[in-house]
């Protein structure tokens, strides 16, 4: 028999690219302006080598992590919510959370899932959350200006028995994102009829609400709901070090895979600040770029908790559903435990800044 021809998340990309049409192509994999970011976010991984250390009894290697409280991920990577996930298959964001929750991940779900969705375009919250179990532990909410509908959401997520809120941070406009702007005629009809993200400037109901200030927005979602509530979209020590004083119960250092502002820094640049700023009071999760078990290896040595990956969900959910989102995670986890093994980490904990040298610098970090 042949090799399986999909060893990589690159030949998963490609395969998956291939089998698409160009609309939702350039949906996934394009971003804002000139998509330095999107580019930047992979390349940042490569300023970093490792330092392997040698004969320190790797023939167990323990790769799970806490995520949330009483809840315990396999291995410290998670899907990232991204919208409409039917582009990829039909089975949707159905198939991407029970591959999460067989691979013993977790999934953010996008917000995508509930405005303006009809049951045939796309699953509803409580279909994603019956799917994943515990796996679909984090909604992902985007504040749009009417209060009365952003509480009956989060009413309706909270029965659901999501865990988390993760409230993105970096959306107070929609980026320019050059090909959605010119491939908006040819978008799938299911995609016009969610009164949601790019399409909501053509309906005019609903708008992202960009008046938003940390001392406003943190006590109303804490009076609105129970849940736990994260950021998405942290970039600066300095946000980070205000999401500790408002009491947020954790962060993801991101800037929305490149989709938001171009020319922003990339996700691993910024990692290292936001984790002085935070002192180890909440977690730091991060995403952007990650396509490899290596990056992973990379961003939890520069001291993030978790990382989360967004397009490569897409890729694996093209190339067979679920099937493929779980090949996607098995390809990274079991890269992220070679890498373990040879660079000398029998556990998370020994993922260390000291396993780390910058390109091109003779000290170790
Ligand atoms: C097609 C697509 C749709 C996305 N939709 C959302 C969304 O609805 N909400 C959100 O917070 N982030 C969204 N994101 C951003 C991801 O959550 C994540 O931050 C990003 O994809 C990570 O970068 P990566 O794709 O390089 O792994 C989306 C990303 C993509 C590629």
């Amino acid at each position: 028999m042949d090799p399986d021809p999909i060893q990589t998340l690159a030949d998963l990309e490609r395969t998956a690219l291939a089998r698409v049409d160009k609309v939702t192509r350039e949906y996934w994999a394009h971003g804002a302006g000139k998509n330095i970011t999107v580019r930047e976010n992979a390349t940042a991984f490569d300023q970093y080598r490792l330092r392997p250390r040698v004969l320190r009894n790797v023939s167990k290697i323990d790769m799970s992590t806490p995520v949330l409280k009483g809840l315990v991920a396999d291995f410290p990577i998670g899907i990232a919510p991204s919208g409409w996930h039917k582009m990829a298959h039909p089975d949707g964001e159905a198939a991407t959370a029970a591959a999460a929750r067989a691979l013993g991940s977790i999934m953010g779900v996008s917000m995508g899932t509930v405005v303006g969705a009809s049951p045939e375009d796309c699953y509803s919250p409580e279909d994603v959350k019956a799917a994943g179990g515990d796996a679909a532990a984090f909604f992902q909410l985007y504040m749009f200006n009417d209060r009365k509908l952003m509480s009956d959401v989060l009413r309706r997520i909270e029965k659901a028995g999501y865990r988390a809120i993760l409230l993105t941070v970096d959306t107070p406009y929609v980026g320019k994102r050059v090909s959605e702007i010119r491939n908006r005629p040819q978008l799938p009809r299911f995609l016009t009829t969610i009164n949601f993200g790019t399409m909501v400037a053509d309906t005019g109901s609903l708008k992202i609400d960009s008046s938003l200030v940390w001392e406003e927005i943190l006590p109303w979602l804490r009076s609105t709901t129970s849940l736990e509530i994260w950021l998405k979209g942290i970039s600066t020590a300095e946000d980070a070090a205000l999401a500790v004083q408002h009491g947020v119960d954790g962060i993801v250092v991101s800037n929305h895979g490149g989709r938001q502002l171009d020319l922003c820094v990339p996700a691993l640049d910024a990692l290292p600040e936001v984790v002085a700023a935070v002192q180890g009071k909440i977690p730091v999760h991060v995403d952007g770029g990650v396509r490899r078990g290596e990056d992973v290896f990379r961003a939890l040595a520069l001291g993030a908790d978790f990382v989360w990956i967004g397009r490569p969900a897409l890729w694996g959910l093209a190339c067979g559903g679920q099937q493929g989102v779980e090949r996607m995670l098995t390809i990274l986890r079991e890269e992220l435990k070679l890498c373990m093994g040879l660079a000398g980490c029998a556990s998370l904990k020994e993922v260390t800044p000291a396993c780390l040298r910058l390109v091109g610098s003779s000290a170790k970090l």
